[in-house]
């Protein structure tokens, strides 16, 4: 073999050692329960309480259930006391854990020392800073959102701020008792630059960054820190869409992505928004970025909002709370 075979030889096993042992990583990604086992106590030697942000509706009501089901206590927050009070009775009922609730609006300043004032006595083992708002249900570019400053505060503090400021507040205790697991909820449109939700998507980046830096400072204290990043899950905020292969329910959703609690400090959640993730990022953004792919995602989303209009009226008429 002379110089220029053995290079090229070298080259070619290094590239396909390199895909290889890609790929073994990717397909452990069929196999959560296999590849990421957790024990059946996982979930409460991590503390008594679970606190879950914006746990009244969509995937934050299905983690406050889930970790309920699991032998958690819970502490719900959000904005609506009857929304809420709702969702604890029915937890409570179906699960006898115990439900905490507080108001609270995060788009607001000044409200973390109210809410560390109500944590205070509690052993919390789990966090799911899962609140998160769009600047507009209707994709748009990033001057057209309506009063753009009151946006922008917004969107930064119950997307950016109030993660950081739940996990300072929480962090310590986990450190003292050396064990933790907090879930910061992301969104599957980090992944890539996303033109007309550029502002919540960054946002969901600074939650990607900040999770998967501090998991590394935190792991050696036996805290587990990791970012879930979704896509189509059919909640009020995705317009309440149909659920199929790629749209989940909130309840799929989050059985799923606790599946996924050791597999690092991100995750996608679910083996088919695995899938998109791993597409989404193989498409050159020249063509994500098109003219003509973007009118057709503001056109899909503008037909999407009339059908939660209906769904939500239909809701208000029957007075039920969701
Ligand atoms: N659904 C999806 O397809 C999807 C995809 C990717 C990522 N995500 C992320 O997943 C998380 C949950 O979204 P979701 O779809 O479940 O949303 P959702 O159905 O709209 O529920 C949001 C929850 O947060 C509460 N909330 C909203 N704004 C709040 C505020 N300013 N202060 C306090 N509570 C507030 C809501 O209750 P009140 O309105 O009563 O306050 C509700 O309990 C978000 O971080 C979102 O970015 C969702």
């Amino acid at each position: 073999m002379d110089l220029m075979e053995l290079i090229f030889f070298s080259l070619g096993t290094a590239v396909a050692l390199y895909y290889g042992v890609r790929l073994l990583l990717f397909f452990r990604m069929f196999f959560p329960k296999l590849c990421f086992p957790l024990s059946k106590t996982f979930f409460t030697s991590m503390g008594e309480w679970a606190v879950v942000t914006g746990g009244s509706e969509g995937i934050g009501r299905a983690y406050a259930f889930a970790l309920a089901e699991r032998g958690m206590n819970v502490v719900i927050m959000s904005r609506t006391k009857a929304t809420l009070d709702q969702v604890a009775k029915e937890i409570g009922e179906t699960t006898g854990q115990k439900v905490k609730v507080i108001v609270t609006d995060f788009s607001d300043e000044n409200v973390f020392s109210e809410i560390e004032e109500q944590l205070k006595d509690l052993n919390i083992g789990i966090l799911v800073n899962n609140v998160g708002m769009l600047p507009s249900f209707i994709p748009c570019e990033f001057l057209e959102y309506k009063e753009l400053d009151k946006t922008i505060t917004k969107v930064i503090n119950c997307n950016v701020k109030t993660t950081v400021k739940m996990c300072k507040m929480i962090l310590p205790g986990m450190e003292n008792r050396r064990k933790g697991m907090i879930v910061n909820v992301s969104s599957g449109i980090a992944s890539i630059p996303f033109p007309l939700y550029t502002l919540y998507a960054a946002s969901k980046v600074f939650v990607e960054r900040f999770s998967q830096g501090l998991q590394a400072e935190y792991k050696d204290k036996g805290i587990l820190i990791q970012a879930v990043a979704p896509f189509g899950v059919s909640t009020r905020m995705a317009g309440y869409q149909q659920t199929n292969a790629v749209t989940l329910s909130p309840e799929d959703f989050v059985n799923s992505s606790l599946q996924y609690l050791r597999a690092g400090g991100k995750t996608y959640g679910s083996i088919c928004h695995i899938v998109l993730g791993w597409l989404l990022q193989s498409i050159p953004l020249k063509v994500l970025h098109a003219d003509s792919v973007l009118q057709g995602l503001q056109d899909y989303v503008k037909k999407k909002t009339i059908q939660k209009d209906l769904v939500s009226a239909s809701r208000m008429t029957n007075g039920k709370l969701f």
